[in-house]
């Protein structure tokens, strides 16, 4: 297992004012910004010109997650307006190996994404070229959505390839993550925790980061 690394999600945060949003939770080690683009899913969110400007008041590492269908359209916007992290979902990505290979080439860290339904089998040929997975525990599109603990099977048995295969890979865990859900879910091996209403909803958001990473071990 790797270091826990909380991901505040901006889906839950206050875009009027992201800027201020983004300084509330200063000491993540994750920026998550959920892209949406109304087709993949039934949301609508913002784009690599939104990106770019967070990009110039954060230096804490942007995370996009892009929840779009063809997302070979946008890897080089993202790659330009500053993305450190980008996942793209395996539903999305009829070629997979090769925009796995694109978002690389853009110096971008790639990472690959799958819905509660998708199964670890579909999974297993992309790993040994990601730097990290993205299991979503709720179906993408909103925030606020309640853990779907039965896709901690998954994240056991991408676990275990990883040690079977002596990878560096990351599991991150994207959906419901409170203090209730975040232990389970780190003894199942996740290292990334995104959180948007587990952060975001909280007036005090230091204590909301740091409640998580106590109950992460808890
Ligand atoms: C959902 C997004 C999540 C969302 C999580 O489609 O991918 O990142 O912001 O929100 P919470 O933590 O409230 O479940
Ligand atoms: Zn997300």
């Amino acid at each position: 297992m790797l270091p826990v690394a909380i991901a505040p999600s901006l889906l839950s945060a206050d875009f009027a004012r992201l800027a201020d949003e983004i300084a509330s939770v200063r000491g993540a080690e994750l920026l998550h910004v959920d892209v949406m683009d109304g087709r993949f899913v039934p949301n609508l969110t913002i784009g690599a010109p939104v990106v770019a400007s967070l990009r110039k008041v954060t230096d804490i590492p942007l995370d996009c997650h892009l929840m779009v269908q063809n997302p070979d359209l946008l890897l080089e916007d993202f790659a330009k307006a500053g993305a450190r992290y980008l996942s793209v979902h395996i539903e999305a990505c009829p070629h997979l190996h090769r925009t796995v290979q694109r978002v690389r080439a853009l110096g971008m860290a790639p990472g690959v994404a799958l819905n509660p339904h998708t199964s670890f089998a579909q999974l297993e040929p992309i790993l040994p070229f990601v730097d990290f997975v993205l299991v979503m525990s709720v179906n993408p599109g909103f925030g606020g959505q309640s853990f779907i603990a039965e896709v901690l099977g998954k994240v056991r048995a991408i676990d275990a390839w990883r040690k079977a295969n002596r990878s560096s890979l990351a599991i991150e865990i994207d959906g419901g993550i409170t203090a209730d859900t975040i232990a389970q879910a780190r003894q199942a091996g996740c290292d990334w925790f995104v959180a948007g209403s587990a952060v975001f909803g909280k007036p005090d958001r230091a204590a909301a980061m740091a409640n998580l990473r106590v109950a992460a071990v808890r």
